[in-house]
C-alpha cells in the first residue's frame, strides 16, 4: 500500500459505511437485448436482470447450473410487484471455453442478431482468508480468478462482438460493462502477463480486474467511434451477496461465524439491489459516457496503471491469440499467452 492511497482509501471505507446508496434511474429499455452474466439469486446479477426486464428489457441471463430455476425466480419476483417481463437463461462456465462458445452459438441461433447489453458480471473472489501459498488453477492452467474474472468475459465479449455492432450501427447504442472492483488497485501492469510476486489471492483477484478495467478501456478506443459499441467497469460497493460466503468455503468455524453475524453484515453491506445500481446505471443511462470508471452512479477513481494505453493494448493482442487459439481448435485452453 502507498501513504497516498490513504486519503483515498479513508474515503471509500467512509463512504462505503455511511453513504447512502445511490439509485438509478428508471430507463425505458423496450426494444434493448440485454446479456447478464452470473445472475444466481442473491447475486447483484439477480437484481440487475429484474431491474433490466422491468424496465422492458429483452434479459437473457447465465448461471453456471439450473438457469431456468432463476428465470422462474426472476419472474416470480417481478410478478410480484405486478411487471411481466421478457427473460430468458442459459447455462455458462466462464472457465471452460466450450461452454462459453455453446452459450454464444445459442445466442446467435436464438435471438436477434442485436446485442445492446452485454453485463460482463460473474465473476469469484475466493480465499478471502488469504490461506493460498499456491494458485488454485483452472484445468487449462490458469489461475483461477484470472480465468474467471478476466479471460472467460473477455472471450465472450470477443464471440459477441458481431451483435454488438450490429445493435451499435442500427440502434446507435451497444455497450459492454465490466463489472470490477475497488480491489483493481491491488492490481499492477508489470503484473499482467507474468507473475513476479510471491503468489497472493487478493492480488490475483486485483490483477483479474484491473485486467477487466484495461478490456473495458480498450474497447471504447477500438469501437466506440466507428461502432457505437461503448466500454464501461465499475465498482459495485461492498455487498451482502453469495460471494463472500463461496470465498470462506471449507474455513469450518469462521464460516460458521459468518452464518451466524449475517444480519450484521447485512446491515453494514449495500444490499444486492443497492449493489446492483452502478451496472444498472451504466447498463441503461441515456448519456453516460463510455470509457471511464464508474462507483456510486459516478464517475470514479481508477487505478493510474490503467492509462497506460501501450499495456492495454499489448493485453488485448495476447488475450485475442488465445482466444483464437481456444477458438480454433477443440481443446479448451492452451497456455502459451496470457499470464500462465
Ligand atoms: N459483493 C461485493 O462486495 C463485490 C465487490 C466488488 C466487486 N464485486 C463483483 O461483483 C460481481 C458479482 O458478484 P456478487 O457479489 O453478486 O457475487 P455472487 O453472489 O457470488 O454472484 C456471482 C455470480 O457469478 C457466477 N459465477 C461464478 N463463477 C463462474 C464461472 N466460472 N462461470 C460463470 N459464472 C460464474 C456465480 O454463479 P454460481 O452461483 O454458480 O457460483 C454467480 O451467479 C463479481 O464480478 C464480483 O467480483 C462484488
Amino acid at each position: 500500500m502507498n501513504f497516498e492511497d490513504i486519503p483515498k482509501m479513508i474515503r471509500h471505507l467512509g463512504r462505503t459505511l455511511f453513504g447512502s446508496a445511490p439509485i438509478a434511474p428508471v430507463t425505458d429499455l423496450t426494444g434493448k437485448t440485454a446479456i447478464i452474466t452470473g445472475a444466481s439469486p442473491g447475486s447483484i446479477g439477480f437484481e440487475t436482470a429484474k431491474t433490466l426486464a422491468a424496465w422492458g428489457g429483452n434479459v437473457i441471463i447465465t448461471t453456471r447450473s439450473n438457469p431456468d430455476a432463476t428465470v422462474r425466480a426472476l419472474v416470480a419476483a417481478l410478478s410480484l410487484e405486478g411487471k411481466s417481463a421478457n427473460i430468458t437463461g442459459h447455462t455458462l462456465d466462464l472457465t471452460d471455453a466450450q461452454s462459453v462458445n455453446s452459450f454464444a452459438e445459442w445466442f446467435q441461433k436464438n435471438d436477434e442478431n442485436r446485442l445492446h447489453i452485454l453485463i460482463n458480471n460473474a465473476g469469484i473472489h475466493l480465499d478471502l482468508l488469504s490461506q493460498w501459498k499456491e494458485p488454485t488453477r483452472t484445468p487449462d492452467g490458469f489461475e483461477i480468478h484470472w480465468r474467471t474474472n478476466y479471460l472467460g468475459s473477455a472471450m465472450l465479449t470477443h464471440l459477441l462482438l458481431p451483435q454488438l455492432k450490429n445493435a451499435g450501427a442500427i440502434d446507435g447504442d451497444a455497450r459492454v460493462i465490466n463489472v470490477s472492483s475497488h480491489l483493481h488497485n491491488k492490481g499492477l501492469n508489470s503484473e499482467l502477463f507474468s507473475q513476479q510476486r510471491p503468489y497472493d489471492s487478493w492480488e490475483a483477484y486485483g490483477q483479474s480486474k484491473l485486467a477487466t478495467v484495461h478490456h473495458a478501456f480498450e474497447i471504447q478506443r477500438r469501437f466506440a467511434q466507428q461502432f457505437n459499441v461503448k466500454g464501461y467497469v465499475l465498482h459495485p460497493g461492498a455487498i451482502a451477496t453469495n460471494i463472500s460466503g463461496k470465498g470462506l468455503e471449507g474455513t469450518g468455524l469462521l464460516q460458521k461465524l459468518r452464518n451466524l453475524f449475517s444480519p450484521i453484515e447485512a446491515l453494514i453491506l449495500l444490499s444486492p439491489t443497492e449493489g446492483a445500481q452502478t451496472q444498472i446505471y451504466c447498463a441503461s443511462h441515456p448519456s453516460i459516457i463510455g470509457g471511464f470508471y464508474y462507483e456510486r452512479c459516478e464517475r470514479g477513481d481508477v487505478n493510474t496503471e490503467s492509462s497506460d494505453t501501450l499495456v492495454a493494448e499489448r493485453l488485448w493482442d495476447e488475450t485475442q491469440t488465445w482466444i483464437q487459439s481456444v477458438c480454433n481448435t477443440s481443446e479448451t485452453g492452451t497456455q502459451q499467452t496470457v499470464k500462465l
